[in-house]
């Protein structure tokens, strides 16, 4: 008999399936052929262990060189696994099974989403889709500012709470508050019996897989998809929106792997225009709408793994500061996927040419390559699911550079994977 102790599962996988949860203040003591478990008063206590239905090789790296890489690269089958427990195609209420009470749904006056980092971009992809399906107002909150603040929240604010971990520290205490403000609480997270679910009125999987590399992928556009699934479903309780509508949008939801598959196979372009950048200093994404959120994103993940300073803007942001700091040579990044707003993103992009920018633009509308240096197409999707796709190059782009660097990918300078302090 052998034990072993870990804060997260993936960690001894290799070694074992079945689990001990230890609960706060909680303790445990490991003997030859042993193992007990205590309260914070030294009681003995008993507890069963679960068995995790979790494959090995998704704790290995399969042959792929880095986790993060072998993370981007499970993104179509990330997504499938989440729509499909969430979506029936021709089913009225298809996101049944929770216990989610639609007198609940019915009085919800206005949704907070709250989350840190990378979820809390998730957060912000959705945010307009939310308002636009369910005409809810919705607000995004970062969990370390809305946890200090005093917000303004009770019995009829929806607070949904996203954690790939389930553990990070800020999101856990943010969730606390809305509990003592008797708002309904839902997590969203990878984790299954993370410490979130412990504390949230309702627990939503996505089915991402364990994600080992500190920088955030799969998790990332699961956290995106399940919103959207949530969404679709609220939008149906409420009758806020046609259901033919909220059908089409569930087709393509399903469609999403195809299309995603499709950038993953150009990832040499991607490597090549990396090459032309890894070596700058600083670095700008723009974008409206949507895409500024897929802008903080891709800023995060180049910061994160390649250390080069980037600030994503709202492109029609630029001119009112940023764009004194753009000079000759510096590369701009911009992400064009809302076709009511593309004009608006070209003509910034264009303000930044002027003044000796090069640009790298990501866009599933046609545009003409003799105006940027740089475009990679993606294919074309509804505006909301955009944020899904357009960030798979980005994501690509923050890789190889930090390659090129001859960096830590998986494991960046001064990151942790679970942020369990404040
Ligand atoms: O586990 P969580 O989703 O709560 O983590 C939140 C952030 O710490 C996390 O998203 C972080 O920003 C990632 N390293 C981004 O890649």
């Amino acid at each position: 008999m052998e034990y072993f102790t870990a804060s997260d599962i993936p960690a001894i996988l290799e070694y074992t399936k079945d689990f001990y949860f230890l609960d706060n203040n909680e303790f445990s003591m490991i003997e030859k052929n042993n193992i007990s478990f205590f309260d914070e008063n030294l009681n003995k206590i008993s507890k069963k262990h679960k068995t995790i239905d979790l494959s090995n090789s998704s704790s290995t790296k399969n042959g792929y060189e880095d986790f993060m890489l072998k993370e981007i690269f499970e993104q179509p089958k990330a997504i499938t696994n989440t729509v499909n427990r969430y979506i029936l195609l021709n089913e009225k209420c298809y996101f049944s099974g929770f216990n989610l009470p639609n007198d609940i749904l019915l009085n919800v006056k206005e949704i907070y989403i709250v989350a840190c980092g990378t979820a809390m971009h998730a957060g912000l992809a959705s945010k307009n889709t939310i308002e636009k399906l369910c005409k809810i107002p919705t607000y995004v909150e970062i969990a370390s500012e809305f946890r200090y603040r005093n917000p303004i929240i009770n019995k009829n604010t929806l607070c949904i709470f996203i954690s790939q971990s389930g553990e990070t520290a800020d999101t856990i205490c943010a969730l606390k508050l809305a509990k003592e403000n008797g708002c309904t609480t839902i997590a969203i997270t990878n984790v299954i019996g993370s410490s979130i679910t412990r504390e949230a009125d309702f627990s939503f999987y996505t089915y991402a897989g364990p994600e080992i590399a500190v920088a955030s992928t799969k998790a990332y556009i699961c956290q995106i998809t399940l919103i959207y699934c949530f969404t679709i479903y609220l939008a149906q309780v409420l009758k806020s929106t046609d259901f033919n509508v909220l059908k089409d949008l569930k087709k393509e939801l399903l469609d999403l792997p195809k299309k995603i598959v499709s950038v993953l196979e150009k990832k040499e372009t991607i490597k090549n225009i990396a090459k032309h950048c890894h070596l700058e200093k600083n670095l700008f994404f723009i974008g409206r709408g949507i895409d500024y959120a897929t802008c903080l994103e891709g800023s995060l993940k180049l910061k994160e793994i390649s250390y080069i300073h980037s600030e994503a803007y709202a492109a029609g942001e630029l001119k009112h500061g940023p764009i004194a700091l753009i000079e000759n040579g510096i590369y701009v990044v911009g992400i064009l996927t809302d076709p009511m707003l593309a004009s608006k993103t070209i003509s910034n992009l264009q303000e930044v040419i002027t003044r000796g920018a090069k640009t790298f633009v990501i866009s599933n509308q046609k545009l003409s390559n003799n105006t940027f240096d740089f475009v990679f197409n993606i294919p074309n999707t509804s505006t909301f699911l955009s944020p899904i796709v357009s960030v798979i190059p980005l994501q690509l782009f923050a890789y190889y550079i930090s390659k090129e660097k001859g960096l830590d990918v998986d494991k960046p300078r001064n990151l942790a994977k679970s942020v369990t302090v404040e």
